[in-house]
């Protein structure tokens, strides 16, 4: 069981403060607060339409927010100012602030018509303006990383789920992110296949990689998080060190969820 790595006085990797989303009338978050620091794993979780991809979308600003702040590595990305307004740092610091973070999905996004390797080395090369040479070592080493070498000249057409999610995982990590967010990368994948990826986030975790995972294996929240954090009903209701949220969440919505997960 890992220990928590909060380091007293450092900089958040991820600092969330009462952030607020909504959709037409629908407030999908109401001030969702969320710290977490470097080399930390955070499991967030909570059952079906209670903010999760949302939240983590405004993380990287795939979603805009409404209201409260999210900083990254202690760098402001939106605030609120005091008229209520949000206001978002301009464009290029902003785009800056986004690529320190890496995002993961469901259902792995990758380029179809790109082989593994040509995917590994596209952000690189267009958004960071690397050499091939340099981005094409970089994904060979990060290929060997995920024990994918020997699918490097194939389409993801013919890949497995779970060859895919782990190329997926290379690719966010080509960009070299400081945080890599998840939204459920085990969730589409056959029992057998979930294994490999979350041994492979297992081994990112393991190098002190700072990540926040929404996930429904609550093997994976106990075993490798050091913090769960529950979120119902676009509220985050208990984050704890996840040896004492297993143990008592604290929170009786969060024991009902417990309670039909385990
Ligand atoms: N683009 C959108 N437009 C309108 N409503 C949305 C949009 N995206 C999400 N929602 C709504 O916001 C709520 C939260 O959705 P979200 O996808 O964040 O939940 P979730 O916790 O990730 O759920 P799940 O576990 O099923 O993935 C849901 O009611 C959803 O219908
Ligand atoms: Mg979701």
């Amino acid at each position: 069981m890992p220990s928590s790595t909060s380091e007293g006085g450092a900089v958040p990797m991820i600092e969330a403060l009462g952030v607020k989303k909504r959709f037409g009338s629908h407030e999908v978050l109401r001030g969702i607060s969320l710290s977490v620091a470097r080399g930390e794993v955070v499991a967030l979780i909570g059952p079906s339409g209670s903010g999760k991809s949302t939240f983590l979308r405004c993380l990287n600003h795939l979603e805009t927010i409404d209201g409260g702040s999210v900083s990254i590595a202690g760098e402001p990305m939106a605030r609120t100012d005091e008229s209520g307004r949000c206001v978002y740092v301009p464009d290029p610091q902003l785009r800056r602030i986004c690529a320190r973070t890496g995002m993961v999905f469901q259902h792995f996004n990758l380029f179809p018509h790109l082989t593994v390797l040509q995917n590994l080395i596209e952000a690189p090369m267009v958004v960071q303006g690397l050499p091939r040479d340099a981005a094409i070592a970089r994904a060979d080493e990060l290929l060997a990383k995920v024990g994918l070498t020997q699918k490097r000249d194939n389409y993801p057409a013919r890949l497995s789920g779970g060859q895919k999610q782990r190329v997926a995982i290379a690719r966010a990590l080509a960009m070299q992110p400081d945080v890599m967010l998840f939204d459920e990368p085990t969730s589409a994948l056959d029992p057998e296949l979930t294994g490999e990826v979350l041994r492979t986030m297992r081994e990112l975790a393991d190098g002190r990689m700072t990540m926040l995972v929404v996930t429904h294996e609550m093997g994976f929240a106990r075993e490798v998080a050091h913090t769960v954090a529950f979120m119902d009903q676009g509220e985050l209701i208990a984050a704890r060190p996840a040896r004492e949220f297993f143990a008592d969440p604290g929170n009786a919505r969060a024991q009902a969820f417990l309670n039909h997960m385990l």
